[in-house]
C-alpha cells in the first residue's frame, strides 16, 4: 500500500492522496516522502498546472503519527522529514488546492496555511494539539496564523488546542469556504481545474508576489519552531503525552 497516492484526475491536476485510512491517515516517515515527492514531481511537470491535496477514507489527516514522534524522541531524533515536507509546501511554485473531509489536525491544519485555496466539509474538524501534546506550534503556524486569524484567535487556537469546526476554520483564514458534506473534493477539482486553465506563468508569478511579503518570514518560522519542537519531542512533558495516546 502507498501512503500516498498521486494520479492526473483532470488536465493539468495532480491528486495527491494522504492514504493510511485505517490510521486517519497518520503521516509516518513514509508519508512525507511520498508528500515531498508528489510535490517535486509536480513542480517539475509541465503539463501539471495545480495540485489538488485531499486524504482517503473521508478524513484528511489526523497529523503526525504520534508512535514516529515516540519512537523520534526515544532515538534523540527531531523531527525532520515533516519539516522537509513544510519547507517543500510552503515553497512549491505551483497553486495547491486543499480538499478537507473528516479530520485535520496538527500537521493537517497548518498545512492548510501553505495551500493557496482550502475547502472543507460543513463536518470536517480542525485541531492544533501541539500544547496539549508538551510540543510547540509548527509549520510556521505561529508567524501565519495571527496573521489570518487575529492574535487572539490564534492563542486560541494554538494554546487551547481545542477541536473547532469549518465554520471557525473559514472565520480564522484557514480554509476558502464551507462544502457540503462529501463535497469538499468536488468543489477543490473544480477550482484546481480552474486554476489549471489560467496562463501558468502569470498564474506563478501572482503567486510568487502573493508569498514575496512573508516568504522569509515563514522560512525563518519554520526553522525555529523546528528547533524548539525538536527539544520539545524529547520532553518528559511530550513522552507521557505520546504515551497516553498509544496506550488508550
Ligand atoms: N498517530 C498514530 N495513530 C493514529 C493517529 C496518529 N496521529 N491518529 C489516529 N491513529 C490511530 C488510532 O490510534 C486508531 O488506532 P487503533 O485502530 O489501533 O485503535 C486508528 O488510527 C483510528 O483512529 P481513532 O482514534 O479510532 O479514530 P477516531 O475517529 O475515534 O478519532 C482522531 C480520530 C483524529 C480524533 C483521533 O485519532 C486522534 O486524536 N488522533 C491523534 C491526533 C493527534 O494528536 N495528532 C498529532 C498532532 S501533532
Amino acid at each position: 500500500m502507498s501512503e500516498v497516492l498521486s494520479e492526473t484526475v483532470a488536465a493539468g491536476v495532480l491528486q495527491v492522496t494522504m492514504n493510511r485510512p485505517d490510521r486517519k491517515n497518520a503521516l509516518d516517515r513514509a508519508s512525507y516522502a511520498g508528500l515531498i515527492a508528489a510535490i517535486a514531481a509536480a513542480e517539475a511537470d509541465t503539463a501539471i498546472r495545480a495540485v489538488l491535496l485531499t486524504g482517503a477514507g473521508g478524513t484528511f489527516t489526523s497529523g503526525n503519527d504520534i508512535k514516529d514522534f515516540a519512537i523520534a524522541a526515544a532515538a534523540g531524533e527531531g523531527p525532520r522529514v515533516a519539516i522537509d515536507f513544510l519547507e517543500a509546501i510552503s515553497t512549491a511554485k505551483k497553486p495547491i488546492v486543499a480538499a478537507v473531509e473528516g479530520f485535520a489536525v496538527g500537521i493537517g491544519t497548518t498545512m492548510l496555511l501553505h495551500c493557496d485555496l482550502a475547502f472543507a466539509a460543513r463536518s470536517a474538524t480542525f485541531r492544533l494539539p501541539f500544547v496539549t501534546l508538551g510540543l510547540c506550534p509548527e509549520g510556521g503556524s505561529s508567524y501565519l496564523l495571527p496573521l489570518v486569524a487575529g492574535s487572539k484567535k490564534a492563542a486560541e487556537l494554538l494554546m487551547l488546542g481545542e477541536a473547532f469546526n469549518a465554520e471557525t476554520a473559514a472565520a480564522a483564514g484557514l480554509i476558502n469556504a464551507v462544502t457540503e458534506d462529501g463535497t469538499a473534493l468536488e468543489v477543490g477539482l473544480a477550482k484546481a481545474k480552474a486554476l489549471a486553465a489560467l496562463p501558468p506563468e502569470s498564474l506563478a508569478l501572482t503567486k510568487m508576489l502573493l508569498k514575496r511579503g512573508s516568504a522569509q518570514a515563514v522560512a525563518e518560522t519554520i526553522a525555529t519552531e523546528a528547533r524548539h519542537f525538536g527539544e520539545r519531542l524529547k520532553s518528559p512533558e511530550a513522552m507521557a503525552a505520546f504515551m497516553a495516546f498509544l496506550k488508550k
